[in-house]
């Protein structure tokens, strides 16, 4: 089976949030598969698709031999990304509604590493900008050109490749030309057209909206009359990706359920509901090896389940780091991400004053709008002791805090999957988290469950349902003993990798959206 991604992100190349991370990964993690196992007849079983529950059938494998890699990631070459020296570079003319002659020269830069091939569009006008979106303006108004050019390239340098591809897979809005394109401009190409589908969904927020006049960047006249309508304004590129599709997935159960509601789906429940079981959620994994307590080179100290030692040993680093007594033993809460509404940081922000009364202490690392946190930052000035808001963008200081903090707080209004708190609990710190999508799917209620147990989730996102769950979880810190270790250990225990079980799922999933689209 041979398995191309087109994303806007991967790590290390390209990453400004999970996405990034978790296209990687899964990479790495599907490419194992598909070059340990020969293409077979395979049964699928699959629980994780919503609509009609379990699907169970016979998937026609024998696909082909192995000439290119298992898989392909295709990426823009944004400002900054550098690239191995035995990266190869290839010129390749893409067709262009936007270019005068109607066809734009691009460089394909190519190179294998970590388990997969990387396959940069580079084209300095559409990528090699401040921003992978946008800048201090906005978004840029071109994005549609701009995506819409790295589907055509990816299409393209596809069609000359050696060995045709069984699935595109495409990751969020930036991807969705591709799907749009093996339909209209790529119709009479076999080697594109006969190619399954599965788009994957990140982030239902952004859903690609482009005006007629957007789109004449993208797709000729008699393209774009046949994909918008004569009365309206432009498209939902998410949206046409997904009713393309022969697969759609979100990447939790718990998000999958959710998104078919009108007050989560963002517009999308209905086309959604419509795929029946062709939608559905796959938890994400984690990439283990990375996020290792006992590895982690950025901790003061390591340390593994059953010997909890090293994690005092963070504790009392992070906290003279932050400038908070290391000898006091009030908890502390620590949240890092992005200063976003969708994670819940004005939550926290609100409910501070009345957690310092209740003796917690709490730490926030993270970029974005500052606004969010605006409650907090007076908090910090003055409460020096007891509040700090660092305003940056460190990886380190964020493996400090999974390890150092007491307890972990994810109260984000929705989250398709989430990855702070898989980290957490595999770091031995409890989480604290709002009951929505991923964050409902991996963290269990230790009140509620006292056997299995892992942190502490609270139903609305309000500051008092946040303050409550802290509170609760700060006495079962302050009672400690074997509970509280036994509720670290059942934490991080748990196996998040992506060979644990969603690699598997994945590569089940193309083998079934091979057979949909052979089915059409
Ligand atoms: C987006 C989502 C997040 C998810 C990540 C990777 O950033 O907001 O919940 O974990 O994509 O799939």
């Amino acid at each position: 089976m041979r398995v191309v991604c087109i994303s806007a992100e991967c790590e290390p190349w390209a990453k400004t949030g999970g996405l990034g991370d978790v296209v990687d990964a899964l990479a790495r993690a599907v490419g194992a598969i598909c070059d340990e196992k020969p293409p077979s007849d395979h049964v699928v079983q699959s629980q994780v698709w919503a609509g009609t529950g379990a699907v169970t059938g016979q998937i026609p494998g024998g696909v082909s031999a192995c000439v290119e890699p298992p898989v392909d990631v295709f990426l823009p070459m944004y400002r900054g990304v550098t690239v191995p020296e035995n990266a190869t570079r290839t010129p390749l003319a893409v067709p262009d509604p936007r270019a005068p002659e109607g066809v734009t020269e691009v460089q394909l830069v190519e190179f294998e590493d970590r388990g997969y091939r990387v396959r940069l569009i580079d084209h300095p006008p559409a990528f090699d900008r401040a921003g992978y979106y946008g800048d201090d303006d906005g978004d840029y108004p071109d994005n549609g050109w701009r995506f819409g050019l790295l589907c055509r390239a990816a299409l393209e340098a596809l069609l000359d490749d050696e060995r045709p591809v069984d699935v595109l897979h495409l990751h969020d809005w930036q991807a969705m030309p591709a799907v749009l394109l093996r339909d209209l401009a790529y119709a009479g190409y076999p080697r594109i057209s006969a190619a399954a589908v599965m788009v994957t969904i990140h982030n239902m927020a952004y859903q690609g909206w482009l005006s007629r006049k957007q789109l004449a960047g993208l797709f000729g006249p008699d393209e774009i009359a046949q994909l918008v309508g004569p009365h309206a304004d432009g498209l939902l590129l998410l949206r046409e990706g997904v009713k393309r599709a022969e697969l759609v997935n979100t990447v939790s159960p718990g998000y999958a359920a959710e998104v078919l509601r009108e007050d989560f789906g963002m517009g999308m429940e209905k086309v959604l509901s419509g795929l029946g079981h062709r939608f559905g959620g796959i938890l994400n994994g984690l990439d283990t090896a990375m996020w290792d307590p006992a590895t982690d080179q950025a901790l003061a100290a390591t340390y593994s389940r059953g010997d909890l030692a090293g994690k005092a040993a963070c504790r009392r680093a992070l906290l003279t780091e932050i400038g908070f007594d290391p000898d006091d033993g009030r908890p502390v809460l620590g949240m890092i991400g992005r200063l976003d509404p969708q994670k819940g940081f004005d939550l926290l922000s609100g409910a501070a004053r009345d957690l310092l009364v209740e003796g917690a202490r709490i730490v926030v690392l993270g970029t974005g709008d500052l606004k969010l946190v605006a409650g907090l930052r007076a908090l910090a000035a003055k409460r020096k002791d007891s509040v700090a808001v660092l305003e940056t963008f460190d990886r380190a200081l964020a493996r400090r805090i999974y390890a150092g903090a007491d307890l972990y707080l994810m109260p984000s209004r929705f989250e398709p999957c989430g990855q702070g708190q898989m980290i957490a609990l595999r770091y031995g710190t409890p989480a604290i988290v709002h009951r929505t999508g991923g964050l409902a799917d991996t963290v269990v209620d230790v009140d509620a469950a006292p056997e299995d147990g892992t942190g502490f989730v609270f139903d609305e996102p309000t500051p008092v349902a946040l303050l409550d769950a802290c509170a609760r979880a700060m006495s079962h810190f302050h009672a400690g003993g074997d509970a509280w270790t036994d509720l670290q250990d059942r934490g991080m225990a748990i196996d998040w990798s992506w060979e644990a079980g969603p690699a598997e799922q994945y590569e089940a999933s193309y083998r079934r959206a091979v057979s949909l689209r052979r089915e059409q």
